[in-house]
């Protein structure tokens, strides 16, 4: 009797600590997620205006679930002029009449609950429109405002001219600092003119844009992807002059923003603290309102040891995912050596401290993957950024293997950037079904019969079968046990063949192996073990659930990818 109630007990002990382990070991949604990001201008117009809208995002939100993506960013929705295509906000609070009305809004983020795909707002903190009350208010420095925008008087040459008050160059190249005739003074903006920086140092700037955070929290939404965070703050100097930048070396030409060397206005150390700020304001709106938990995405072009202190300095916590655009770098003839060394560079840092990690595959100012690595590399990327530990980032389009579109400066738009927004491809219907107008803000591209989710959907080893496949397998225990030892690991086999490799204790073991090279590879003993084809793509010559015995010699195809299970 006794000897039976001890080993009762043992295995209620036993269980326990099986549980406690786990739970140890548990993540939290965003650290393994499948994020989206939309452009709304260009996933789909419900009006037949030729822009995209809110109510389109609604409307393809089942394709979200259907493809596995656990949160979507958009990219600005609210009341703009529309000089950097939403990116100069002014009235945060207001949803822009291109988009569509503050109901669309509540329509759409009651769906996406509904449906199980979260909802993250773009914050542009760093700067607002020029037509944004606050500026006006601050122009004519009413009460409160005066402050509230960068301004100085300048400084004066040896001639006694008025020069700006610092040598600066803007994002977008050109002087940063612009003269207002209305209240005698240069203001501040790291991008555009029409893009006012903010002053962070101003506590009502400060109020108001937090107020901006809890308006959209009070929605409903699960959190923020926040744009040019390394450009919020600047240095100032004590007698509130603004130092000079030195030149770089990297350019000639004094009007380009990489003939500096940005000490003083990227990454300043005010900024990770007001990182930290928000974070903590969101985890108090949590805490106070329940829900799982709010994410912050930053927006950094930085260092990985600053992306690092973006995500928290070990006492403090900024944003969970500081995203890594390490991938974005690579290009048509980088090999898989290149791949370990990019993931290195931010496993290093971040991984090592207990940092999550993520993968950005591009986003609406860079070049699609398949513009920037081949057409023939989509599906490449698309497998590695989905196999590797931590959250992934797919820019719209990428899933299909859209590419660029040539395109013309129109009256709507000229910016270099308008080839890789161009409109989603749905189906065979004329403007590939993103719209029912007959005109559309950006041309469609002429091969979007070939590349669109309707064919692609009945086509076996299609761009968007290898992402389907990669989200479900996203969602497995061994593909979520990135956290316990021998979760994950990745290597060059050879200077072309990636392999990642994806494990939970007593399950099962995932080898995804990517050819990044023009020619067969061939690798002898492996592991001593049989493995069975899960994933292929279609430069695979093998077919699903066939065996391969890893302890022989395993060949891989040019360019082909392919995913390996075995079970324990
Ligand atoms: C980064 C955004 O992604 C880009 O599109 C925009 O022009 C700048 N920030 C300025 O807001
Ligand atoms: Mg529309």
């Amino acid at each position: 009797m006794t000897r039976r109630y001890t080993v009762l007990l043992f295995g209620f002990l036993l269980l326990l600590n099986i549980f406690s382990d786990l739970e140890a070991q548990e993540i939290d949604w965003w650290e393994s997620a499948a994020l989206y990001q939309i452009y709304p201008r260009s996933f789909q117009d419900s009006d037949g205006d030729g822009v995209g809208d809110l109510n389109g995002i609604t409307e393809r939100l089942e394709y979200l679930k259907e493809i596995g993506i656990t949160a979507t960013w958009l990219s600005p929705i609210f009341e703009s002029p529309m000089s950097d295509f939403g990116y100069d906000i002014s009235n945060f609070t207001r949803i822009d009449p291109i988009f569509g009305t503050l109901d669309d809004f509540d329509a759409l983020i009651a769906k996406a609950k509904d449906i199980g795909v979260k909802i993250i707002l773009d914050f542009v903190p760093n700067h607002s429109s020029d037509e944004c009350e606050w500026f006006k208010k601050s122009i004519r420095r009413e009460n409160g405002y005066e402050d509230f925008y960068v301004w100085h008087d300048g400084i004066a040459d040896n001639a006694g001219n008025r020069l700006p008050p610092s040598n600066w160059v803007s994002v977008f190249g050109g002087p940063a600092w612009t003269w207002n005739a209305e209240r005698q003074q240069y203001y501040l903006h790291q991008f555009q003119d029409k893009q006012p920086d903010l002053n962070f140092s101003h506590p009502l700037a400060r109020e108001h844009m937090q107020e901006v955070l809890k308006y959209w929290l009070d929605r409903g939404v699960d959190g923020f992807r926040i744009d040019a965070v390394p450009h919020i703050f600047e240095k100032i100097n004590d007698d509130g002059t603004y130092p000079d930048e030195p030149l770089s070396g990297w350019s000639t030409d004094p009007s380009s923003y990489d003939y500096l060397d940005h000490i003083y206005t990227k990454d300043q150390y005010a900024t990770v603290e007001l990182l930290y700020e928000w974070r903590a304001f969101l985890k108090k709106y949590q805490s106070e309102n329940g829900g799982e938990t709010r994410i912050l995405l930053a927006e950094a072009y930085s260092s990985v040891e600053t992306l690092s202190q973006y995500f928290s300095n070990g006492t403090h916590q900024g944003a969970q995912l500081p995203m890594n655009f390490n991938l974005m770098y690579l290009n048509g003839y980088s090999t898989a050596e290149d791949v370990v060394n990019s993931a290195e560079y931010w496993m290093n840092t971040m991984w090592k401290q207990h940092q999550t990690a993520n993968w950005v595959v591009g986003n609406h100012d860079n070049s699609r993957v398949a513009d920037r690595m081949g057409r023939h590399k989509v599906d490449l990327l698309n497998v590695i950024v989905n196999a590797m530990p931590g959250a992934s980032v797919t820019y719209y389009g990428e899933e299909i293997g859209m590419g660029n579109v040539p395109t013309e400066c129109t009256p709507i738009s000229c910016d270099s950037r308008d080839p890789e927004r161009s409109p989603m491809q749905w189906d065979l219907q004329a403007n590939a079904g993103f719209t029912k107008g007959d005109t559309t803000w950006l041309p469609v591209a002429d091969d979007y019969e070939r590349y669109n989710v309707q064919i692609e959907r009945g086509v076996a080893r299609s761009t968007l079968q290898i992402f389907k496949g990669m989200q479900q397998l996203k969602k497995t225990a061994a593909f979520k046990a990135f956290k316990q030892p021998g979760g994950f690991s990745y290597n060059a086999l050879t200077q072309n063949v990636l392999q990642i490799v994806r494990a939970a204790a007593n399950s099962e073991e995932y080898r995804v192996l990517v050819n990044m090279g023009n020619k067969v590879e061939r690798i002898e003993n492996l592991a001593d073990k049989t493995m069975e084809y899960v994933l292929l793509t279609i430069h695979s010559p093998h077919n699903y659930g066939d065996k391969v015995d890893l302890s022989g010699s395993f060949y891989l195809m040019p360019y082909e990818a392919v995913v390996l299970r075995s079970r324990t």
